[in-house]
């Protein structure tokens, strides 16, 4: 599982007018439309002339699978009202690529084609997604109409900063799509996390025996990084401590990598005053070798088994619970068997307020899980669900369960 590319049934039941204005960044649509159809989303594409100049209307419609618009004068729309028809009922307007000419026909209210008369006479949320020059992007003129659009509630994603279509380098290149994508999906979540910091440890550890082998388990990190995704779009402010996984940082996460025990510890005890929840996902490893050779470890012929002295790695979640003014701590716990006893055992011994227990053989490396919440009065089964969506789930769980934070102790 990807965490940061579009899950199926992610956007269901939400309609898209995704609306296409003249760029070369237009071929960035194309892919984007695939994200968020895949994630369930009806998307109807309405472009401006200058768009059908470079990507057509039949790759639009190939891919959005439902008849391309251009024209305020279309014969399709029974009652020639196509500005109206074509956003009633939309969940959000967004315009990708949102050229500089139509920033300002959008700051100044100008409607004299389809897409900027369909803006105006919508009755939804309008998202726009600049790409252009530099030169054009910094603009008095586009800073002005920018600052404009934002004052009167249009939400502008990106521009992205790097590499331009015409050589140069700076401010303006339209987001990339699976950015613009996240961005919609987190437009849409509702925002239960906003002003929480969210500390969230994900994956295994790896603990060296030399300087080639050691000792690590079979968590992916998946679910760790899907909380983290979750909690962004929640409006969290989220810190990812990563023991070593090959997964992307979900988009707008802060993270920091790690490989033992001991470092991801030192990390979280940096940063565990400042957070509002510590949710501890990584299976970390309980113990490590006293000593790691300094050289990768001979097999002589003949010679005796290496053995190896361990000790006990410091336990993450129970030494953020220990602080004297802890954050709200969720403890996870991948059991074997016999979860019931041990994750209400394990709760209470790690002095954690939740602990969110699975059947870890039946878990690692998949893309969905089953959970059960135990808290001091009682547990909670949650039915089996992707892990994103889990996650989402677990994120309203915890939000519901923070203190409220008017409340000073
Ligand atoms: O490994 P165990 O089942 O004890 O893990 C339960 C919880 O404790 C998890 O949230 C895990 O991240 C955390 N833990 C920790 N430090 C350890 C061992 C586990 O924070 N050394």
């Amino acid at each position: 599982m990807n965490t940061s590319a579009a899950n199926p049934g992610e956007l269901a039941g939400r309609h898209l007018v995704l609306g296409m204005t003249g760029g070369i960044a237009c071929y960035k649509i194309a892919e984007l439309t695939r994200l968020l159809t895949k994630a369930g989303a009806t998307v109807q594409v309405v472009m401006t002339e200058a768009a059908t100049q470079f990507i057509t209307p039949v790759t639009m419609q190939a891919l959005s699978g439902r008849p391309v618009y251009t024209s305020q004068w279309d014969g399709r729309v029974p009652n020639n009202m196509a500005h109206i028809d074509l956003s009633r009922g939309a969940d959000a307007v967004v315009i990708a690529p949102a050229s500089t000419d139509f920033l300002a026909k959008l700051a100044h209210g100008f409607a004299d084609d389809l897409l900027s008369t369909l803006c105006v006479a919508r009755d939804c949320p309008l998202l726009v997604v600049p790409a252009m020059n530099r030169q054009m992007w910094n603009h008095p003129a586009t800073q002005r109409n920018v600052a404009q659009l934002r004052a009167d509630g249009v939400e502008t994603l990106g521009p992205d900063s790097g590499p331009q279509a015409c050589g140069e380098v700076g401010d303006g290149r339209m987001l990339e799509p699976e950015a613009v994508y996240e961005s919609i999906v987190s437009f849409f979540a509702s925002k239960v996390l906003a002003g929480r910091k969210l500390l969230i440890t994900a994956g295994p550890t790896f603990e060296p025996l030399d300087p080639v082998r050691g000792i690590t388990n079979r968590s992916s990190g998946k679910m760790g990084f899907a909380l983290a995704r979750a909690a962004q779009q929640a409006g969290g402010d989220v810190h990812l401590v990563a023991g070593p996984v090959a997964l992307q940082t979900p988009w707008g996460v802060y993270r920091e990598d790690v490989q033992t025990a001991q470092q991801m510890y030192d990390a979280v005890m940096r940063a565990a005053p400042d957070a509002d929840v510590f949710i501890g996902v990584a299976a970390v490893a309980d113990w490590r070798v006293d000593h790691v050779a300094g050289h990768k470890i001979k097999k002589t012929a003949g010679q005796r088994m290496p053995t190896f002295t361990f000790v006990e790695n410091p336990d993450i979640l129970a030494s953020v619970a220990a602080m004297p003014n802890p954050p709200f701590c969720v403890g996870f716990a991948a059991e074997s068997d016999d979860l019931e006893v041990h994750g209400e055992e394990k709760r209470a011994r790690k002095k954690v307020p939740l602990l969110i227990g699975n059947l870890g053989p039946l878990t690692f490396g998949r893309d969905d899980n089953e959970v059960v919440l135990f808290e001091a009065d009682g547990r909670t089964p949650l039915p089996r669900a992707a892990k994103q969506a889990l996650a989402q789930t677990l994120v309203a769980e915890i939000a519901r369960r923070l203190p409220d934070p008017s409340i000073i102790s």
